[in-house]
């Protein structure tokens, strides 16, 4: 059965105290808005997990933002997905446009953390989504391809079954350009078509698919109602609990 999804992402925002404060609203303000099946994820720092955990009373999921594709080592600064685990967050985003950007992940580096990811019992939430360049120059269907062959498709079909896959298109994050319902529909309807030559039909229409890249409490009624966006993945709007509130009671 395919799940309906809203999923905030912090980002590299809110200090401990705010981030405990915020959450705090967010679980007080969804639990009054949230219907029985439908879930909430907050993505925040790692720093926040362990609290925001305790405080969510399963009202609202936790995850992190990044994990390493190593179990555990000499690698400093990084964390692991056993780590986040022992914290009580149960998603992690994985390959995040940022990530891809400014941290140089590869298709097949993502690959790995969402083996990782998998071993950990951690749900990847893993992202694909295109450049404005490549949205001009008509190559986004190719890269949008390759991100789901090398990234995800190489899972098992029982590992691919607990995947969340996110699309969202680069130069919609942040920028206030939202993709067109219809946009973001093509897209959703194209990468469901390719789990479906992959896996199956069952597991295309069990596959959840989030939208992201500037979603608000004002477009994402509509874009919740088509037909193969089943959530959305939130920045900005989830950094304010009556705006994301507003999106979790938007899913349909
Ligand atoms: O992970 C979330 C996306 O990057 C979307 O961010 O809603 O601020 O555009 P945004």
């Amino acid at each position: 059965m395919r799940k309906k999804i809203v999923a905030g992402n912090w980002k590299m925002n809110n200090d401990y105290n705010e981030g405990v404060s915020l959450f705090s609203e967010i679980v007080n303000m969804v639990r009054d808005e949230k219907k029985g099946d439908q879930i909430a994820v907050i993505c925040a720092p790692f720093i926040h997990l362990n609290s925001l955990a305790q405080l969510s009373s399963g009202v609202v999921k936790i995850g992190a933002q990044n994990c390493h594709q190593n179990e555990s080592g000499a690698y400093t600064g990084e964390i692991s997905a056993k780590m986040i685990k022992s914290t009580g967050a149960e998603y992690v985003i994985i390959g995040h446009s940022e990530r891809r950007q400014y941290f140089a992940e590869n298709n097949q580096l993502l690959a790995e953390k969402t083996v990782t990811a998998l071993q950990n019992n951690l749900v990847p939430i893993f992202c694909i989504g295109e450049t404005l360049d490549e949205r001009n120059n008509g190559s986004y269907f190719n890269v949008i391809e390759s991100q789901l062959e090398e990234g995800v498709f190489g899972l098992s079909a029982e590992d691919f079954a607990k995947v969340v896959l996110a699309y969202e298109p680069v130069w919609a994050i942040g920028t206030g350009l939202t993709a067109t319902p219809e946009q973001a529909q093509d897209i959703h309807a194209f990468i469901r078509s390719k789990v479906e030559a992959k896996y199956g039909v069952n597991a295309a229409d069990d596959t959840t698919i989030l939208y992201g890249g500037s979603c608000n409490a004002k477009n994402a009624p509509e874009l919740f109602a088509q037909a193969d966006i089943d959530g959305g993945l939130i920045g900005g709007a989830s950094l304010k609990s009556r705006d994301f509130t507003d999106i979790v009671k938007a899913l349909n």
